[in-house]
């Protein structure tokens, strides 16, 4: 079997008379060249990762595989299949295969996911002429902030000194994500009285991630000056002056670099006290990761009962439109003490039947003969009238301990999300 695998590495060459080649094919291409591990294997390899008719995804698989050379998966990439790689392989062959093609990959317009591939593989193969390609991506407008940040990290990692060179004309960089990029490598890399009064610049920026951001390193960094400024602003804190979307950031800092206690969030209390706990989470949170955690956190399953931006379940009010009526701290309030304000129409009511057994729901309809109760998973429950022995109202069927399965980042995230939801639902 083993001596077919240098003829279908040679297909990476293969050009169908019509039509593109079958994605399946150059998958089992990538996989033989990776499993036969000659140099030969290599250079067919950059072929695949040459290849503008082929997809980028295979491309960048093309270059992972070299970059992994020395220590090739332990799970076969077509089927999965667990494969053993019996002698150490030699990342040099790998290395030479891609330097050898570097001019050719790196002078065609590469899409971003296949360019990163590319340096990050030369990166972590040793080739030191990459420094040069990394420098030029950092300063390269074209490209994506989010690419250019990542390009300085991996010249931090190869050439720090560069790195270092280059932060200097990137932390006025007019991209946040660049900026903040380029702060990180001066804190890790630079003397503390040079980068803290940048740092602290940062935290008065325009933008909200910098912000937040600048406060974090300056709460990382192990320096006299940073315990300075994390005190400045843990005062402004405590005057209630302080920029209320980095308060999360900076009572952070203060339990980090002050030693500050910070003092547990009761597990239940007054709404309230609960709401003034939770307080720093009010402002300051991602709408997009709050979005995500609504529709996707398992945990907290808010989209099984809620519905908001075209779907998600029924059990509790539509969340579309209640920024439009509803304040933050009533959000906090709704998650982190849902008893204290229940929604009209949710009110859930306990019937205590002749049976001796109770159920808890939401009134639907009620006449002579039935109630109609919605419960908790949604399903409608008929209970006969004549049985009822008592009826009393129960609490919230939002589920109370769902701020224990959020972290304060996650609340805020979620608040933030909840407050961009100013439309109101669809009819
Ligand atoms: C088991 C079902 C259930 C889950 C899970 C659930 N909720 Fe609720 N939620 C309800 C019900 C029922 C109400 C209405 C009763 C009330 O106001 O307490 C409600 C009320 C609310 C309200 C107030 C709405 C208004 O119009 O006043 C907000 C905001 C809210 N939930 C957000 C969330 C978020 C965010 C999550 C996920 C972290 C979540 N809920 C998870 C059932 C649920």
């Amino acid at each position: 079997m083993t001596n077919l695998l240098p003829a279908l590495a040679a297909c990476a060459t293969y050009q169908p008379p019509q039509g593109k080649v079958d994605d399946a094919l150059v998958r089992r291409v990538i996989s033989a060249a990776e499993k036969s591990g000659t140099p030969e294997a290599a250079r067919l390899l950059t072929v695949v990762a040459s290849r503008s008719d082929l997809a980028t995804d295979r491309r960048v698989e093309a270059i992972d595989a070299l970059r992994v050379w020395a220590k090739p998966p332990q799970r076969n990439r077509v089927n999965g299949v667990w494969q053993f790689h019996s002698a150490s392989r030699d990342p040099v062959v790998a290395r030479a295969a891609l330097e050898a093609a570097l001019p050719e990959l790196l002078g065609s317009r590469l899409d971003e996911p296949l360019r990163f591939a590319v340096l990050q593989a030369a990166t972590e193969l040793g080739i030191t002429s990459i420094g040069s390609m990394l420098v030029n991506w950092c300063y390269d407008t074209t490209c994506s902030p989010a690419s250019r940040a990542k390009a300085l990290g991996s010249l931090l990692a190869s050439k720090p000194a560069a790195a270092v060179e280059v932060s200097a004309k990137l932390r006025d960089d007019p991209q946040p994500a660049v900026r903040m990029a380029a702060r990180r490598v001066r804190a890790t890399h630079l003397p503390a009285e040079q980068v803290v009064p940048e740092l602290e610049a940062a935290v008065c920026s325009a933008d909200l991630a910098e912000r937040q951001a600048a406060v974090s390193l300056l709460a990382e960094m192990d320096a006299p000056e940073c315990v300075e400024a994390v005190k400045t602003l843990t005062a402004k804190l405590d005057s209630g002056s302080l920029d209320p979307t980095i308060h999360l950031e900076v009572r952070e800092a203060a339990q980090k670099r002050l030693g500050r206690e910070v003092a547990a969030a009761p597990a239940s209390g007054s709404s309230e006290d609960m709401v003034a706990a939770w307080s720093d989470t009010l402002e300051g949170g991602d709408v997009a990761r709050g979005r995500d955690l609504f529709f996707t956190k398992g945990e907290v399953s808010c989209v099984r009962c809620h519905h908001a931006e075209g779907k998600g379940g029924d059990v509790g009010p539509k969340l579309d439109g209640i920024a439009a009526t509803k304040q933050r701290p009533y959000l906090l309030e709704s998650i982190v003490a849902p008893n204290a304000t229940v929604a009209e129409a949710y009110r859930t009511t306990v019937f205590l039947t002749d049976e001796g057994v109770n159920v808890a729901g939401i009134l639907v309809s009620e006449n002579a003969d039935t109630v109609k109760l919605k419960l908790a998973d949604g399903t409608v429950k008929d209970v006969k009238v004549a049985s009822i022995d008592e009826r009393t109202s129960g609490p919230s069927s939002m589920p109370a301990d769902l701020v224990g399965k959020l972290t304060r980042r996650e609340l805020r995230d979620l608040i933030a999300w909840m407050a961009s939801l100013t439309k109101p639902p669809k009819p």
